[in-house]
């Protein structure tokens, strides 16, 4: 099928690239030139593994391709597949102007029969309206169709997550579309869930709002077992066996960030407040975050007298390994604390300094390597588990800070390890 994406971000340049290495022929549109050159030429604008290989291949392979002239490639698209951000506005709600811009275009464009897939994460009801306003201001008189997609892709794992989902939901109202959809999605030989566009954008929330919650609530948990005495991991190690409850994001520390948990909470209880109905599980689950990402920083003012003139090591800025996105990263809460407590903060991380430094361009000191950082450092604070970090020895802790104290919000390593090194360790719930 001839397919045009709207949007080179996550969603959209990673579901463009996977339908291309599914057969489909695809055109990607940005308006950013300088972008589009790098990504002709198999560079990836967004840091994801194996993107790069299958954008090499498929734009070899001539399936691939990207352009600014949107009207070409909305003009005889089969499909056209959205996937523009659709972040968070200060009174909790989505953004729909990236949407509504596209959808202008769309209008204006299209010249045979198309659908219109929203991928982006959107208000339930927006699939509705956006049918409407295409419609409404349609150029030619051609049949346009909206149906609802919405992705689950993880960030570090997008590709993988994309090509081997555990699900496809599809979120139509008319049997052509459907038929559209499934077609597109045959050559995945995936599980295909097919609902109304409503269930459709509805499936998306409550799915990572479930998460979300997930998360939360063994923070919650995981907080009051250093109230009674027990631990976290014994508690989850007790709990994950039941095939009810899962192993899955069971895992306790500084809480959740990211580009999706916090933004469709959000969403997804301003929505329900807009219909007068107080969705209090989502607002438990967004206040207890709020409140985790400080836990560690208060747990070190407790232990210390003052941060003043301290070296502290930062080991991790991005919300999650496998990434250099910080938004909503727990680093973003706790490094302006450190600061104004008058730390010297020295961080390291693998992917994320480049955007971190554009925020805090002079007051952090940037380190080329994990051992930069500790070296002579009074403390040190963990805030994502990259691979390289989650396998230091605690005895390297012991032998490169001046004073082995560590605050680690990922749980990585077992306390009475930490404790036999002569590291002094704290982490949550345990
Ligand atoms: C998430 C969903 O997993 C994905 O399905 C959806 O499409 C987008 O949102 P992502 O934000 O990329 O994906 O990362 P994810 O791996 O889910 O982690 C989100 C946050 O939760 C991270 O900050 C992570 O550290 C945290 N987390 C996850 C925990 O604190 N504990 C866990 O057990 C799992």
């Amino acid at each position: 099928m001839n397919i045009a994406i709207a949007g080179t971000g996550y969603v959209g340049l990673v579901s463009g690239v996977c339908l291309a290495e599914k057969g489909h022929h695809v055109t990607c549109v940005d308006i950013d030139e300088a972008k589009l050159e790098l990504m002709r030429q198999g560079h990836s604008p967004i840091y994801e593994n194996d993107l790069e290989e299958l954008m090499r291949n498929n734009n070899a392979a001539g399936r691939l391709h990207y352009t600014s002239d949107y009207r070409s490639a909305y003009a005889h698209a089969d499909a056209i597949f959205i996937g523009v951000g659709t972040p968070e506005m200060a009174d909790g709600s989505a953004n729909l102007s990236y949407l509504s811009d596209v959808c202008r275009q769309i209008a204006e464009s299209v010249e045979q029969d198309c659908l219109v897939v929203i991928k982006s994460t959107v208000p339930v009801g927006t699939n509705d309206k956006v049918e409407r306003f295409l419609h409404d201001f349609q150029k030619h008189p051609v049949k346009i169709e909206v149906a609802s997609n919405p992705e689950f892709l993880a960030q570090g794992t997008a590709v993988h997550d994309t090509l081997k989902a555990a699900r496809i939901v599809i979120g139509t109202e008319s049997a052509e579309a459907e038929a559209v959809l499934r077609e597109i999605y045959e050559p995945f030989g995936l599980p295909i869930v097919s609902v109304s566009r409503r269930s459709a954008e509805m499936i998306k929330y409550a799915s990572n709002g479930f998460l979300a919650l997930k998360i939360s609530y063994i923070n919650d948990i995981a907080n009051l077992c250093e109230l009674v005495g027990a631990s976290i991991d014994d508690v989850v190690e007790g709990m994950k066996y039941d095939s009810r409850i899962g192993e899955k994001f069971l895992h306790a520390g500084i809480g959740y960030g990211g580009s999706c948990f916090p933004k469709d909470t959000s969403a997804l209880f301003s929505l329900a407040n807009s219909l007068h109905y107080e969705l209090k599980t989502v607002d438990a689950a967004i206040q207890i975050n709020r409140k985790q990402k400080l836990r560690l920083f208060q747990k070190a003012r407790e232990r210390l007298l003052t941060l003043q003139g301290l070296k502290v090591a930062v080991l991790g800025l991005t919300f999650k390994p496998g990434t250099d996105d910080l938004r909503e990263a727990p680093s973003l809460v706790n490094i302006p604390l450190l600061l104004e407590a008058g730390a010297d903060v020295y961080a390291y991380d693998p992917a994320g300094i480049p955007h971190f430094r554009k925020k805090y361009p002079s007051e952090v000191t940037y380190c080329a390597s994990v051992k930069e950082a500790l070296t002579d450092a009074d403390a040190c604070f963990i805030f994502t588990e990259w691979p390289e970090i989650a396998s230091l020895e605690p005895g390297m802790f012991k032998s490169w800070m001046k004073n082995a104290l560590v605050f680690d919000g990922r749980n990585i390593w077992k306390p009475e390890k930490m404790a036999e090194s002569g590291v002094e360790y704290y982490s949550i719930g345990r």
